[in-house]
C-alpha cells in the first residue's frame, strides 16, 4: 500500500507539491492544452482547503539547466489562479533565498509557485544537495506529477530520501486505473495499440499479450507487422530491423491463444496532405506508390465489433495520421465508439489523447492518462521512481 493524502493532516503545514505543468505553449507564451493543470487542481484545493500552505514545484521543457525565458513557469500563473480562485504567489528561483523569502511570507492556505526546478542542471541528475535545498522549504511532499514519475529527478525522487512522500489524487487515479488493466481488468480486456512506430510500443505490447484477451495494433506500427508476413505494403512506414520481432509477437500470441489483429484494409495516399484524394485497399495489397495513413472501413468494424464486447479497454496510440484530414476518420471511429460502451475505459499516451480531446470525448472515457512516456512505461510493467517514493519507509 502506498501513502496518499487521505492520510494527512495539513493544517499550518508548509506542503511541498511536485506536479506536471509542463504544457503545450503556442509562440506567445499561451497555454494551447491546459489539462494538466486542471487534473492537478483537486490535490492543491485540498490542501489549501485544509488549511496547509501549497508551494507548487514543476518543470516546463527541456531547458537543460539553463534559465531559458520561454521556460518559465510565469507563464502558468494566471491559469492556476483562475482554477484555484484565487491568488498564486510566484518565486523567481525554486531554492535559495528567493525561494525562501516567498514561503516565509505564506500564511494558511496560500499558494506560490516555484520557478522552473530544470533551470537547474541538479534537478535532472537527482543531486541530494539539490534535493535537500528543495526539501528544506516544506514540512511534506506530495506528489501529483505522474507525467514525470517515469524521471529519477532530485524533485520526483530524490527528495523523498529527506520528506515523507503523499500521493495526491491525479496521482492516485492514474496508478488505480493504470494497474487495474494490468492486474485486475473485467474481461473481457481488449487493448488497441497504434502510432507510428513498433520500437515505441513493442515493450508494451508483449506485457500486454499476457493479460489481454485481444489486441487490435492500427497505425502506422501495423504495417510492419504486415511487412513480417509477407504483405505487399506499398510505401507505408515499415520498421525492417523489427520485422522478426513482430513475427515473434505474432507467434507468441498464437502460443497464448490471443486474439491478435491487425488492420484488414487501408486508406492509402500517395503522399501526406490534407485533403489529397485517397483509395482503400486491403492490407495485403497496397500499391507500390502508395502509403498507408488510416484504418479503412472494414478495420474499423471488426476493431468494433471487438471493442463492443469488452468489459475493460486500454487505448494507446492513433489509428492513422489524425492530424491531416481525411487521415482523423479510424482514429474519431474508435474514439467515438469508446464514449459509448458500458466498459471500464483507459485512454493514455499523448496522440490517442490529443485524439479523445479533440473530439469532446474525454469525459466519457473512464481514466484519461495525464502520462505520456509515463504511461507506456508504466504500461511495459517497469517500477517507477516517482511512484516507489510512496511506499518507501519514512525516515
Ligand atoms: C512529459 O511531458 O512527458 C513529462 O512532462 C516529462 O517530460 P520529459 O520527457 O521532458 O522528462
Amino acid at each position: 500500500m502506498f501513502r496518499t493524502i487521505k492520510d494527512i493532516d495539513f493544517a499550518g503545514k508548509k506542503v511541498l507539491i511536485r506536479v506536471d505543468f509542463n504544457v503545450p505553449l503556442d509562440a506567445n507564451l499561451n497555454i494551447t492544452d491546459d489539462t494538466r493543470i486542471r487534473m492537478a487542481v483537486p490535490t492543491i484545493k485540498h490542501i489549501i482547503d485544509n488549511k496547509g500552505r501549497a508551494i507548487i514545484m514543476s518543470h516546463l521543457g527541456r531547458p537543460k539547466g539553463e534559465k531559458v525565458d520561454k521556460y518559465s513557469l510565469k507563464s502558468v500563473v494566471a491559469r492556476l489562479s483562475e482554477l484555484l480562485e484565487k491568488p498564486v504567489a510566484f518565486a523567481e528561483n525554486c531554492i535559495g533565498e528567493i525561494a525562501n523569502e516567498a514561503v516565509s511570507k505564506m500564511k494558511d492556505g496560500d499558494v506560490t509557485l516555484l520557478e522552473n526546478l530544470r533551470f537547474h542542471k541538479e534537478e535532472e541528475k537527482n543531486n541530494p544537495e539539490f534535493s535537500k535545498a528543495l526539501a528544506s522549504l516544506g514540512d511534506i511532499f506530495v506528489s501529483d506529477a505522474f507525467g514525470t514519475a517515469h524521471r529519477a529527478h532530485a524533485s520526483t525522487a530524490g527528495i523523498a530520501d529527506t520528506l515523507p512522500a503523499y500521493a495526491g489524487f491525479l496521482m492516485e487515479k492514474e496508478i488505480k486505473y493504470l494497474s487495474k488493466v494490468l492486474t485486475a481488468p473485467e474481461r473481457p480486456f481488449v487493448a488497441v495499440m497504434g502510432g507510428a512506430k513498433v520500437s515505441d510500443k513493442i515493450t508494451v505490447i508483449e506485457n500486454l499479450l499476457d493479460k489481454v484477451d485481444t489486441l487490435l495494433v492500427g497505425g502506422g506500427m501495423a504495417y510492419t507487422f504486415h511487412k513480417a508476413v509477407g504483405h505487399n505494403i506499398g510505401k507505408s512506414l515499415c520498421e525492417h530491423d523489427k520485422l522478426d520481432l513482430a513475427l515473434k509477437v505474432i507467434e507468441k500470441a498464437k502460443t497464448l491463444g490471443k486474439k491478435f489483429l491487425f488492420t484488414l484494409d487501408v486508406i492509402t495516399a500517395a503522399e501526406i496532405k490534407e485533403g489529397i484524394a485517397t483509395e482503400t485497399f486491403g492490407c495485403d495489397n497496397i500499391p507500390e506508390d502508395k502509403m498507408g495513413l488510416d484504418i479503412g472501413p472494414k478495420t474499423i468494424e471488426e476493431f468494433s465489433a471487438e471493442l463492443k464486447k469488452a468489459k475493460t479497454v486500454l487505448w494507446n496510440g492513433p489509428m492513422g495520421v489524425f492530424e491531416v484530414k481525411p487521415f482523423d476518420n479510424g482514429t474519431r471511429a474508435i474514439a467515438e465508439l469508446l464514449a459509448t460502451l458500458d466498459a471500464t475505459t483507459v485512454v493514455g499516451g499523448g496522440d490517442s489523447v490529443a485524439a479523445i480531446e479533440q473530439m469532446g470525448a474525454a469525459d466519457k472515457i473512464t481514466h484519461v492518462s495525464t502520462g505520456g512516456g509515463a504511461c507506456l512505461e508504466f504500461l511495459e510493467g517497469k517500477t517507477l521512481p516517482g511512484i516507489e517514493i510512496f511506499s518507501q519507509p519514512i525516515k
